[in-house]
């Protein structure tokens, strides 16, 4: 199956292969290179995107492919179609592959059923993002050499973030240690990953903030943005306990001075671009699997 819906389902070497694939176009010679010429790419994002969206159409660019961007904003979505008949009228159309985002939770596997195309999930409400997991681990592995023994703290709004699920999934495959630190609203005990306090995130190899996802937030799940940094903010006063070898990521878009200071955003630890930089590589890996 060449379409990519998750890690969770994904195989060790099927990732690692991935990565490896990443590497290859991160060092390649030349910006273009049409091995994808004559094949259709449709991105198709039902919910707002700025580093996905634009980082695999210069994937798909990189790779030669003719590229579609679908905006359900500017769609027959806004007169009441369906993601199903929108993806359809896609593939009817002759696309050969189809990357999409989603905000209903739990359709995607249905939806990639009904489709004869392969599709690449670029993040379906809280479940999974793989290619931005995917991306983290390359930076990671990029950065200690190997995922193995690495503790990996994520912070923030686990509830709401498919990046902390997907994540999850594909580091403990390379025996990363996983630990969560989140404020009770925000936590997601079912994910079975160790709760520590944010001192003991602290000392971890990998400091993953999340954003606080606003827009998926009930009344009262976070009091005050000042008081959530105070709490669970990644400030320069406690980055400055942070391990000398340690790094610091982040998913972004970034919520500035909430759940990460300003001034942390591109200090010499922190791997935030490089991460969205890696995200091209990884794309080209992604896309070249599901068409060839
Ligand atoms: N990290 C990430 O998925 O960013 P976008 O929502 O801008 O694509």
């Amino acid at each position: 199956d060449r379409s990519l819906l998750g890690l969770k389902e994904l195989g060790r070497d099927e990732i690692e292969s991935i990565l490896d694939r990443a590497a290859h176009w991160e060092h390649h010679a030349t910006k273009i290179d049409p091995v994808l010429q004559g094949k259709f790419v449709a991105n198709m994002f039902f919910e707002n995107s700025t580093r996905t969206r634009f980082s695999f159409e210069v994937a798909e660019k990189r790779l030669g492919a003719e590229v579609l961007n679908f905006s359900a904003a500017v769609s027959s979505v806004q007169k009441g179609e369906s993601i199903y008949d929108t993806v359809r009228t896609l593939e009817s159309m002759g696309i050969d592959a189809g990357v999409i985002r989603l905000k209903p939770i739990g359709v995607l596997a249905e939806l990639a059923a009904k489709i004869n195309v392969p599709l690449i999930n670029a993040g379906d409400g809280n479940n999974e993002h793989p290619t931005q997991a995917l991306l983290d681990l390359y930076t990671m592995r990029k950065q200690f050499g190997e995922l193995r023994g690495l503790t990996v703290s994520i912070v923030g709004d686990i509830l709401h973030s498919r990046v902390a699920r997907s994540n999850l999934y594909a580091l403990r495959k390379f025996g990363a240690n996983v630990q969560f630190c989140a404020p009770a609203s925000m936590a997601a005990p079912e994910l079975d990953a160790p709760l520590v306090t944010m001192e003991e995130a602290l000392r971890a190899d990998v400091i993953m903030m999340l954003r606080v996802q606003l827009e998926r937030h009930e009344a009262g799940m976070m009091s005050t943005p000042e008081a959530y940094r105070e709490q669970y903010g990644l400030t320069v006063d406690r980055a400055s306990r942070i391990a000398p070898h340690a790094i610091i990521m982040h998913p972004a878009p970034i919520n500035r001075n909430v759940e990460i200071d300003d001034e942390l955003v591109e200090h010499g630890q922190s791997r935030i671009f490089p991460q969205m930089q890696n995200g091209v590589p990884i794309r080209m890996a992604v896309i070249e699997r599901a068409l060839t």
